[in-house]
């Protein structure tokens, strides 16, 4: 062993010793650096599940609540907040639940509101949304919309004010003319109960052959098809975007 060590080179003999020295402190650093309660029930601390069991309970769940303001409860769970928990709003109420002389902050501001509702592309269809700027922008959310049973103090006029994206979208379209109303016949109590009362949408390609038939009685301009022979297997809209139709290409 020794004599075939006197062969190496000196270069590969220092090689080598370095690369023992780089094993020997990643040992040292790996005893010293990592608990050794790693490990004992998986890829983690073992330590960490009893830290964790022993922190502090912050947080109640609202059910808790209704036990003392049975009142409100019940009025917030019939209402449109109903699956907001009242901790959202009103921060972890372990504490007073426990005692009620600990007080509870109520957000009479308007950041906590703008939180969910500000306008958002990416927030689904219909779900109540304002622009903060432009939305009685001088006083608190509160003085208009009750926190627990949140309804607009009046419908709201236009479409848009909940279709945000489809309006846009159809305001600069070959479209922008045909009113929503014309495709949608909506209820008044659409605007104030949306989902219980939905709009109807077209069913049939006459429906769009209502003006773009090759026979159909409007004004000239509106681009024509023969309603027997283009696509006649498939509705239009699985083609068009009924928002914003384009011909292809
Ligand atoms: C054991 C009864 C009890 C429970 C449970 C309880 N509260 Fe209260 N709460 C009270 C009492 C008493 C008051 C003070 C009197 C009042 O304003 O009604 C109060 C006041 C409040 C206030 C008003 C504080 C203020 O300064 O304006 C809020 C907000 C509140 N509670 C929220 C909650 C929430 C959220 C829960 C559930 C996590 C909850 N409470 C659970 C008894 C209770
Ligand atoms: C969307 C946020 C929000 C949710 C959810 C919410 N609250 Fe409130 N709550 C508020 C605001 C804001 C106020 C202050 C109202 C004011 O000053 O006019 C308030 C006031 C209160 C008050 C004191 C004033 C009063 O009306 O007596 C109590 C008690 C209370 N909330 C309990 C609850 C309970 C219990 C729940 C769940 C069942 C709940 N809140 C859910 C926002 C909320
Ligand atoms: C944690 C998110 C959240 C917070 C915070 C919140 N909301 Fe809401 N809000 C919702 C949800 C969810 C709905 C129900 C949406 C639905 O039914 O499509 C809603 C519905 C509403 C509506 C619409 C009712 C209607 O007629 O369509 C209004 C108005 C409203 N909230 C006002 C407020 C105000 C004022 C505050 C602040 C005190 C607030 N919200 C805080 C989630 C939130
Ligand atoms: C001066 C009264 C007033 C204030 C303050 C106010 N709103 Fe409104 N809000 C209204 C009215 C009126 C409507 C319905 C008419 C409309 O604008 O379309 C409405 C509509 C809404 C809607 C749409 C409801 C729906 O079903 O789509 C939401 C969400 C909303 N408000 C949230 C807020 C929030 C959040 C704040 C605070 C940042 C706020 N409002 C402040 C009066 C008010
Ligand atoms: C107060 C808010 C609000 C207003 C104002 C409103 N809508 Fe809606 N609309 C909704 C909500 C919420 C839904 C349900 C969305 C979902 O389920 O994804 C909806 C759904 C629809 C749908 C889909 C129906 C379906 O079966 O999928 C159509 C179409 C529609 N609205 C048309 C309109 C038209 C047209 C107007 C104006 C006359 C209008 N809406 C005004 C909130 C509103
Ligand atoms: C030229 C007719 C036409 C006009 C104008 C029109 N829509 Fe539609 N809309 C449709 C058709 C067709 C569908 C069904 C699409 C489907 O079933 O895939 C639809 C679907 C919808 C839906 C369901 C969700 C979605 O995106 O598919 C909503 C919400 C809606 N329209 C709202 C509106 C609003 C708001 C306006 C006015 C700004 C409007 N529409 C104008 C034809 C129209
Ligand atoms: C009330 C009449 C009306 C109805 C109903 C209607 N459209 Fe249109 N459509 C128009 C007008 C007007 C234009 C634009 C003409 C122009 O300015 O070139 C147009 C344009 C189009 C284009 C664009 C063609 C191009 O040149 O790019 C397509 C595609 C289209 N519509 C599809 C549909 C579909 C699909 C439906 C059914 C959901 C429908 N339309 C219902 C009036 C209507
Ligand atoms: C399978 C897909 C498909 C379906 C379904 C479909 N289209 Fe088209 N449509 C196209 C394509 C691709 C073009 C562009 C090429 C062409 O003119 O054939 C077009 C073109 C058009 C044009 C423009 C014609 C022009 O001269 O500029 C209109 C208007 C139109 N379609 C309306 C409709 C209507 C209304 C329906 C339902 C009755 C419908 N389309 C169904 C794919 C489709």
């Amino acid at each position: 062993m020794l004599k075939l060590w006197k062969k190496f080179p000196g270069q590969l003999k220092r090689l080598i010793l370095i690369f023992l020295l780089f094993v020997a402190a990643l040992m040292t650093a790996r005893h010293f650096l990592i608990p050794h309660d790693y490990g004992q029930y998986g890829n983690y601390r073992g330590g960490s599940v009893h830290e964790i069991a022993n922190l502090e309970v912050k947080y109640a769940g609202q059910i808790v609540c209704v036990d003392c303001h049975d009142d409100i409860a019940e009025i917030k769970f019939a209402g449109y907040h109903k699956n907001v928990a009242c901790e959202v709003c009103h921060g972890p109420g372990a504490a007073h639940v426990e005692d009620s002389d600990i007080e509870l902050t109520s957000p009479r501001g308007r950041d906590l509101c703008i939180l969910c509702h500000e306008y958002l592309p990416s927030r689904p269809t219909g779900f109540p949304q304002i622009v903060s700027e432009s939305h009685n922008r001088v006083k608190p959310c509160i003085s208009c919309h009750d926190p627990h049973d949140p309804v607009p103090p009046e419908a709201p006029k236009e479409c848009s004010a909940c279709h945000g994206t489809i309006a846009r979208t159809k305001s600069h379209s070959y479209h922008a003319d045909v009113e929503c109303v014309y495709c949608h016949q909506a209820s008044p109590e659409h605007k104030v109960n949306p989902r219980e009362n939905l709009p109807s949408k077209p069913k049939t390609r006459d429906f769009c052959g209502k003006c773009h038939a090759e026979d159909a009685d409007v004004e000239f301009g509106i681009p024509r098809v023969d309603m027997d022979a283009h696509e006649k297997r498939y509705v239009c809209w699985q083609c068009h975007y009924p928002h914003l139709p384009e011909a292809g290409q």
